[in-house]
């Protein structure tokens, strides 16, 4: 496949709010943040709100959707709540993602698949209030097959797996991992599906999954927030920048 056009670079705001949350208060300003990740270069912002309000808050929500001029990407679970919350802000886009009380992050992919009926009835107003529907899953063709089959305009791909190869150093896992990716963001593509990826993704190991002609969005938090503590929030986003840009020529 040809070279597709820009790989868009949202970041996702989380931990901002997590480090704010570790002592009640209003400091550090996950939005102060997001408008700073604007300036610096992202393509969009990315924020999840848990069931539990462990790092987004309700407020935070609300004040991304009044103050960012790129668009919002909401991760949400597929409860009630979320749904009413997104049909009253409408969001650029929503992302769906599994989510476990007792996870210390996204664990997995969403299993489409099992959820088919529930999954396209739930979505199915999202999509008609304008939202770009995006379903967090595994690098797996059943699970994407499903994601096509609801109505999803996006599937974003769990670099976790291949994340956590690489760190370990298993590189046999990674490359495996890495592997799985490409071909199932070539499959999603040739169903007409808009591919993104995220989850665990670093300086180290960006690149390759970068490269893949078909992804179009990488959604990256924890790194560049931690990165951000040794060379500030707008260097650390330029630095990304310039990876997936070279990895993308
Ligand atoms: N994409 C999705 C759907 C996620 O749930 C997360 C984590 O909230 C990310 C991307 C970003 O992952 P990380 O914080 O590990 O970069």
């Amino acid at each position: 496949m040809d070279f597709v056009g820009p790989l868009r670079l949202g970041v996702n705001i989380d931990h901002v709010a997590t480090v704010r949350n570790a002592r009640g208060g209003a400091v550090p300003d996950p939005v102060r943040a997001a408008k700073l990740a604007e300036e610096a270069g992202a393509d969009g912002i990315t924020a999840h709100l848990r069931e539990d309000r462990r790092h987004i808050a309700d407020a935070d929500f609300e004040a991304l959707m009044d103050a960012l001029t790129v668009p919002l990407n909401f991760e949400m679970a597929a409860t009630q709540e979320m749904q009413e919350i997104a049909l009253r802000h409408k969001p650029h886009a929503v992302c769906i993602v599994p989510e476990k009380r007792e996870e210390r992050t996204t664990e997995g992919g969403l299993e489409v698949a099992r959820e088919e009926n529930h999954l396209a009835h739930y979505i199915a107003p999202l999509r008609e209030a304008g939202c770009r529907v995006s379903i967090f899953i595994a690098a797996d063709q059943k699970q994407i097959e499903a994601a096509s089959r609801i109505g999803a305009q996006v599937i974003e791909l769990h670099t976790g797996a291949y994340c956590d190869a690489h760190a370990e150093g298993d590189f046999e896992a990674r490359d495996r991992e890495l592997e799985k990716l490409r071909a199932m963001s070539t499959f999603a593509h040739s169903l007409g599906l808009e591919v993104h990826a995220g989850h665990g993704l670093t300086y180290d190991c960006v690149q390759p999954v970068a490269a893949f002609p078909e992804v179009m969005e990488l959604n990256i938090g924890h790194f560049l927030i931690g990165e951000s503590i040794f060379r500030g929030l707008t260097p650390a986003i330029a630095e990304m920048r310039r990876l997936m840009d070279e990895a993308r020529a």
